[in-house]
């Protein structure tokens, strides 16, 4: 008779390597739960078998190590690691076709030769931070009863924020990257934020629904164009939906590919560095390596409208 580590072993082979799933009905009872140490969630064996098909159609490479096995008593705990190379979507997340290794360990309890729940350190969301893709959880959260904004009914108005938004004024930029087979890609952002100097780093936030999302998402580097007061028709191109946005363009390529547009106040090449999922944006934060500064006036965005930079009166010191 096979005892619990060898039955465990070759059930979860099947499983994770081959997707035999229902492989797993030999050593789980069928009231079996599964608590996420990180998450606190419990989920039971139909997901499980479903989160395992889920990953393995993102990995289909997918090879799982069992690297140790204990038993004690009733006790089982199992470390494990494993590699796969990202080739397909998962969760919202677009493939990135890199190789991923994670590692993971589960603590069992087993009842008449069962396991009948266990606690694992390793959901779907540690793996998409293995894969350089953390959530922000307070973005997740339902609404706080204690956020108060201008009608005191206790929820934010989108109207109070939308108004906010158009009080800030910001420069407008053209985020650009290139797919895999080189074409070019790029959307106009004004969510452009210099994070800080020493390390050089700097920030975007792309909406998942943009056609250049999925590339920008694979891409090891991202070109940042401020575009200046002569490129009000560039703006246009690039908040559009057009196939070929570069066609009618004249542009360069950075030291690592990403594309670069002439004419414009200043541009950079920056290397992805964090992929933050905040629900329908990734925030995109990036490493300067390349900068190439113009003398083109830049131009102004401020509630829908694009203004002209050049004409712009210092106001007076305040006296202190
Ligand atoms: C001034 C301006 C600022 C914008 N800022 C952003 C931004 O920061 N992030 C974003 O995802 N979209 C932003 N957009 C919208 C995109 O440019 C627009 O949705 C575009 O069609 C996306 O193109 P794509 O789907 O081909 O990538 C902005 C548009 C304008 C006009």
């Amino acid at each position: 008779m096979q005892t619990i580590k060898e039955s465990v072993t070759v059930a979860w082979a099947a499983a994770w390597d081959r997707g035999e799933v229902d492989a797993l009905d030999a050593v789980l009872h069928p009231d079996y739960r599964r608590e996420s140490a990180n998450r606190g969630t419990i989920t039971d064996l139909a997901t499980l078998k479903r989160d395992i098909l889920e990953v393995r159609e993102a990995f289909p490479d997918l090879v799982t190590t069992l690297d140790k096995v204990i038993v004690d008593g009733d006790d089982l705990a199992i470390f494990w690691s494993t590699t796969g190379t990202f080739s397909r979507p998962l969760g919202g997340v677009p493939a990135t076709g890199r190789r991923v290794r994670t590692t993971g360990s589960n603590h069992a309890t087993v009842r008449d030769g069962v396991i009948v729940r266990e606690r694992v350190t390793w959901d779907q969301s540690e793996l998409l931070i293995d894969l350089g893709v953390p959530s922000l959880r307070s973005a997740f959260e339902a609404d706080a009863d204690e956020v108060v904004v201008d009608d005191l009914s206790g929820a934010l108005g989108l109207d109070a924020l939308k108004g906010f938004n158009r009080q800030f004024i910001t420069g407008v930029t053209v985020v650009t990257t290139t797919d895999a087979d080189g074409t070019p890609r790029g959307l106009a952002a004004n969510s452009y934020a210099s994070v800080s100097l020493e390390p050089p780093l700097v920030l975007v936030c792309v909406q998942k629904t943009s056609s250049t999302y999925p590339a920008l998402f694979a891409s090891s580097h991202l070109g940042i164009n401020i575009l200046s007061n002569a490129q009000r028709g560039t703006v246009a191109t690039f908040a559009s939906k057009e196939p070929d946005k570069f066609a009618h363009l004249d542009w360069h390529a950075a030291p690592n590919g990403s594309p670069l547009i002439e004419g414009s106040s200043a541009s950079i090449e920056a290397e992805i560095k964090e992929r933050l999922q905040a629900k329908t944006h990734t925030v995109f934060i990036a490493k300067v390596t390349h900068a190439e500064l113009g003398d083109a006036v830049p131009m102004i965005y401020k509630a829908g409208r694009f203004f002209d930079g050049e004409h712009l009166q210092e106001l007076e010191a305040a006296p202190v």
